[in-house]
């Protein structure tokens, strides 16, 4: 098992990229064609540790640029992004996601939305009917395209030297949230983003991934075949969690387990139903 666990060493050939995405070596790939994209694709990690430097002029823009050229369901464009800059609202929304302090940190703090305002607006305007927006596919599709969209950010920030962290927490307290940016209806913030110079002294490792034998299948699926990968994947986390003096209880199965004990391990997530209604949802 192998970690680039100093960042002072980031790896970039393609047999060390693919080695520590799997936390192991691995023989595919190497013969194929690799890239820059690729490069930047496999050196993705979460960071949680900002420098307060603000980023360049016209990175912003950059950013949504790159997140509309992603592909969106029947060109609708059913997502939005608010921006947040302002050190007191992102304090205030640093709260509401679990006192998650790399919000405050980050310069840039994008909050992506599942946007059917927009398209519901454009209707009305035209006096033609959009009960459509209610029912719970055109909240998927919403849901898909601020997150495709939010990706393609995310890649590009990273071919930028920028890092970034999603943060799902904001779904902790949607009604507050949406107070916040002032949010019309039918416009649900699916997720943060915190954007910015990573503190280099805290640059994480790679996180390995599932090996293909558990993710990847051929013409049909099979779940049971996929015993031997994920066991091998608790002995690579483990090995991961030692590495990175990470302090998890468990093995990576028991872990993630526990998140779906049971509605109790959603916390107020479990309630999300009822809160998109009051959001203007009706998910029919
Ligand atoms: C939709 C989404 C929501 C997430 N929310 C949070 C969050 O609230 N806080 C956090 O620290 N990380 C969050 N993460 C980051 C994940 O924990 C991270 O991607 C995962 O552990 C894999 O690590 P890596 O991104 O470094 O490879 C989120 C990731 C996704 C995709």
């Amino acid at each position: 098992m192998t970690f680039t666990a100093n960042p002072a060493s980031l790896q970039t050939a393609p047999s060390h990229l693919l080695a520590d995405r799997y936390g192991t070596a691995v023989e595919f790939g190497l013969d194929a064609a690799w890239n820059d994209s690729l490069t930047t694709l496999l050196s993705h990690r979460s960071v949680r540790a900002y420098r307060s430097d603000p980023l360049p002029a016209g990175t912003l823009e950059t950013l949504v640029a790159a997140a509309q050229s992603a592909a969106t369901s029947s060109n609708l464009q059913t997502w939005s992004v608010v921006a947040v800059e302002d050190a007191a609202r992102k304090e205030r929304l640093s709260k509401l996601a679990n006192n998650q302090i790399h919000i405050q940190q980050a310069p840039l703090f994008l909050v992506w939305l599942a946007d059917l305002a927009r398209l519901s607006h454009v209707a009305q305007q035209r006096g033609l009917p959009y009960d459509g927006a209610n029912y719970l596919e055109m909240f998927l599709m919403a849901a898909i395209d601020a997150s495709l969209a939010a990706q393609n950010a995310v890649i590009a920030a990273e071919s930028l030297g920028l890092s970034t962290v999603y943060i799902g927490a904001l779904r902790n307290q949607p009604l507050a949230v949406a107070a916040e940016l002032e949010l019309p209806k039918r416009i649900f913030a699916v997720f943060g983003l915190c954007v910015g110079y990573a503190d280099p002294a805290e640059i994480p490792a790679v996180k390995p991934r599932l090996s293909q034998a558990a993710v990847l299948h051929r013409e049909t699926y099979q779940l049971e075949t996929q015993d031997a990968a994920i066991d091998y994947y608790n002995e690579i986390m483990a090995a991961f969690y030692t590495a990175q003096q990470m302090n998890v209880v468990g093995d990576w199965a028991q872990h993630s387990s526990d998140r779906i004990a049971n509605g109790d391990a959603l916390r107020n997530r479990a309630h999300l139903r009822e809160i998109l209604q009051q959001l203007g949802f009706e998910l029919r």
